[in-house]
């Protein structure tokens, strides 16, 4: 089987302003022009009203776009809310789902999530399912044990293997300037390789399991090297256009 190639994913978030994305796509595009071969598959995840104008600024670098969350629903009466079909519409090939923010902010699911997970298949979209424990989870020593709950309860049933991105983002992690070990991260990422390959069998080789939470251009190397790592979700780096091209650069 093919080798994972690595994803580097930036999680703009609620970015301050469209000044400030449409520069950092445009620097990005211009260093993916520039550097041709990447090492890496890189993709930038702007809030809604960013999608359609950064898909226009990185068109031919090779940079793709996904959106930071999708409704389960293809469309009807959901004030507020944008679908699968409409990121792609506007240009994703990529949706974030199930962030741990999302979960906190609007009392997500996995059960939501996973609905949310098949809507981007349906619409053709990689949906990059978010799962990780919190701090005090991981003190009682849950941590394993919560992973597998959100995972298997946030895989959509049509999920196949390269069709799917997973990310561990360990709630403590995200955004504090602190890391779990290199041998955290690995045990963490065995145990989803291992739960995916009972739940999708030999297809589970082709899924790509990001880390996130306070990646940055000087821890990502170590992260990146990390047993079954296949590359990395970063909030805070990817605001700096210089930081988040600095840990594609890391990939192996
Ligand atoms: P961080 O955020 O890199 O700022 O910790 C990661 C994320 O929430 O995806």
């Amino acid at each position: 089987m093919a080798p994972r190639r690595p994803l580097i994913a930036g999680n703009w978030k609620m970015i301050a302003s469209s000044r400030h994305g449409l520069a950092l796509a445009a620097e990005l595009a211009a260093r993916a022009k520039a550097a041709g071969a990447m090492k890496c598959d890189m993709l930038l995840c702007p809030p809604a009203t960013l999608i359609r104008q950064v898909s226009e600024a990185v068109a031919g670098s090779g940079l793709a776009v996904g959106g930071q969350d999708c409704h389960a629903a293809p469309g009807g009466a959901h004030t507020g809310d944008v679908s699968a079909v409409l990121l792609a519409e506007a240009g994703c090939s990529f949706v974030i789902v199930g962030h741990s923010e999302r979960r906190r902010d609007h009392g997500e699911t996995s059960e939501m999530v996973r609905d949310k997970a098949a809507a981007a298949h349906a619409a053709g979209l990689t949906p990059i399912i978010c799962v990780g424990e919190s701090e005090a989870e991981r003190d009682a020593g849950e941590t394993l044990a919560v992973v597998r709950s959100q995972l298997e309860g946030s895989l959509p049933a049509d999920a196949a293997g390269a069709d799917t991105v997973i990310a561990y983002e360990p709630v403590w992690a995200i955004g504090t300037a602190r890391t779990p070990t290199g041998a955290e991260i690995a045990e963490v990422h065995g145990h989803i390789r291992h739960r995916l390959a009972a739940v999708i069998g030999e297809e589970a080789q082709r899924t790509r399991i990001l880390y996130g939470g306070s990646v940055t251009s000087e821890n990502a190397s170590e992260i990146l090297t990390t047993a079954e790592v296949d590359g990395a979700l970063v909030g805070t780096a990817s605001l700096e256009a210089d930081a988040f091209w600095r840990i594609s650069e890391s990939c192996p």
